[in-house]
């Protein structure tokens, strides 16, 4: 080790001697002020270019937004960012200037599409150019990793606050990068779900997909079916009192996700997993009877009844007010899991079901079992197989994905955060294996799916069930630090796949969790720098 020290810190000290600082007595405090180098970001950008002078935040700074309202938002939010942790006022102003923070909307480059942005950092500024305000967000979460870990914390730090020089551009791979959040097996607060929003804006995942209905609860308030949300969200796994989302709560979630750049996918999950449906009304149910409420993890006992015409009218109304309370493309249909349900009556339901989503203008998603039925024409499956799943069954998958339908990766034994990442882990199930976090990263979307051509691929999603995880602590330690890697599997170009070079940059999060207070798991693959 003692060898790399040397030039390590020399090479710091030349850089911060650019940065005009002065470095009298600075060698012991050097590692805290080194340069985060330009490529050193998670997810890793498309194409760097590291030339020239660092950038400076100082007490002078302003963060120049083009005069239109989302430029000034995402300013805002920035000037909210890194505020506390400066100390410095950092006015947020529409005055032209070509220096400070300066965060630019313009439809010249069209390359960039409208999720890409330009980040060019040199002596008097750092400039952000985008096509779209997601473009223009997504620069603002590299500029952050950029700047030091201590940036995310919520007191005065010293600094210096330094950008490496130099030009990053970037657009993701794919435009699908989820992350779905299990609500209905223990309820999450409006908050917990902001909390959760947050952090995955830090790494650019522009989907949340929410499962707001399942055996043990019903999570979303329907008017015309009351005692769904009432009866049906009243508890959750183990008994413990669960919760629902009453409209102005859903839109408000809805709300926070949308200033993030983030769409909602809303599930809700049939004809299989919908205990708490049938145990709110009895005439749901093919014998007319409704079962009690249910607090335990066992799946596939429970469907709707295919043939009453009274599920139709159930469906509908549901998937009406869905889709009223949902800005987004995507209505998720759940469809896993129907072990209770004939394939007769399964391909029977969702001939009948899929439309009533297209009716509502949405487009569908499935878990991957909807290949088994006729996917409707535009609908997506979401594969959430193993490597030991049958090849008759990828096949199902696959041939659908040539017939048209688009795919979202996420194989149980990569991307599921619910699983333990070994025999260790307190929380977690172990039904697809363990799942430590180069397991996690080391795959390749575009050619996972032997037969499924790489176009059909729209991209990839993390899901955390959480039969066993019920707070935010939970969450934390389960997505971290697996869901960064989805999440640059979701972003980056292919060639920049390397797990050597990834635990480098993904060990370089760890103080950056530690100062937002996201509790994870200390994987011993991750080089993470000492406490
Ligand atoms: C699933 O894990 N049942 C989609």
């Amino acid at each position: 080790m003692r060898q790399h020290r040397t030039p390590r810190l020399l090479g710091t000290l030349l850089l911060v001697a650019a940065a005009g600082i002065s470095v009298v007595g600075a060698a012991p405090a050097a590692a805290d002020r080194t340069v985060t180098p330009l490529g050193q970001v998670v997810p890793a950008p498309a194409s760097v270019d590291a030339s020239g002078s660092p950038y400076r935040i100082t007490g002078g700074t302003r963060i120049r937004v083009d005069d239109s309202r989302e430029a000034r938002r995402i300013g805002s939010y920035l000037a909210e960012v890194l505020r506390p942790s400066t100390g410095y006022r950092l006015p947020v102003t529409d005055d032209s200037g070509r220096d400070g923070i300066r965060l630019q909307l313009t439809r010249k480059d069209a390359a960039l599409g409208e999720e890409g942005y330009r980040l060019k950092s040199g002596k008097g500024a750092v400039t952000i150019t985008a096509r779209g305000p997601a473009g223009l967000f997504h620069g603002v979460q590299t500029l952050r990793q950029l700047l030091p870990a201590a940036v995310e914390k919520d007191s005065a730090q010293p600094g210096p606050w330094l950008v490496a020089g130099g030009t990053i551009t970037d657009t993701p791979r794919y435009g699908y990068r989820g992350a779905m959040l299990d609500v209905s097996r223990h309820f999450f607060t409006v908050d917990q779900v902001k909390r959760y929003i947050d952090q995955l804006a830090l790494y650019k995942v522009n989907k949340l997909h929410l499962h707001l209905s399942d055996d043990q609860g019903w999570r979303i308030a329907i008017d015309s079916w009351p005692r769904l949300a009432t009866y049906g969200g009243s508890t959750q796994v183990g008994g413990g009192p669960g919760g629902y989302y009453t409209k102005a709560q859903y839109k408000d979630i809805v709300k926070y996700a949308t200033s993030r750049y983030l769409e909602v996918v809303p599930e809700i999950d049939m004809p299989g997993h919908t205990n708490a449906a049938l145990a709110s009304y009895a005439e749901l149910n093919c014998d007319g009877v409704a079962p009690p409420l249910y607090t335990g993890t066992e799946v596939g006992f429970s469907s709707l009844c295919v043939d009453k015409p009274v599920t139709y009218d159930f469906v509908d109304d549901v998937i009406r007010e869905l889709a009223a309370l949902t800005p987004g493309e995507y209505l998720h249909i759940g469809g896993d899991e129907a072990h209770s349900t004939s394939h007769e009556d399964y391909v029977a339901f969702m001939d009948k079901v899929q439309p009533i989503v297209a009716k509502y203008g949405k487009t569908v998603v499935g878990w991957h079992q909807l290949t088994g039925a006729t996917p409707a024409k535009g609908a997506l499956a979401q594969y959430w197989g193993l490597d030991s799943t049958s090849a008759a069954e990828k096949e199902q998958v696959a041939a659908a994905a040539r017939n048209g339908t688009g795919l979202i990766l996420s194989p149980a034994d990569r991307v599921y955060l619910d699983m333990k990442y070994t025999k260790d882990t307190p929380l977690g199930l172990d039904w697809a294996g363990y799942v430590e976090v180069q397991r996690s990263y080391d795959w390749d979307p575009g050619n996972y799916l032997p037969g499924a051509p790489g176009s059909s691929v729209q991209g990839v999603e993390a899901p955390l069930w959480t039969e066993t995880v019920s707070t935010s602590a939970h969450i934390d330690y389960m997505a971290f630090p697996r869901l960064p890697g989805v999440a640059e599997l979701g972003w980056s170009p292919a060639s920049t796949h390397d797990w050597d070079a990834y635990k480098v940059r993904l060990a370089a999060q760890g103080p950056r969790w530690d100062a937002l207070g996201i509790g994870y798991y200390r994987s011993p693959q991750v080089p993470w720098p000492a406490e």
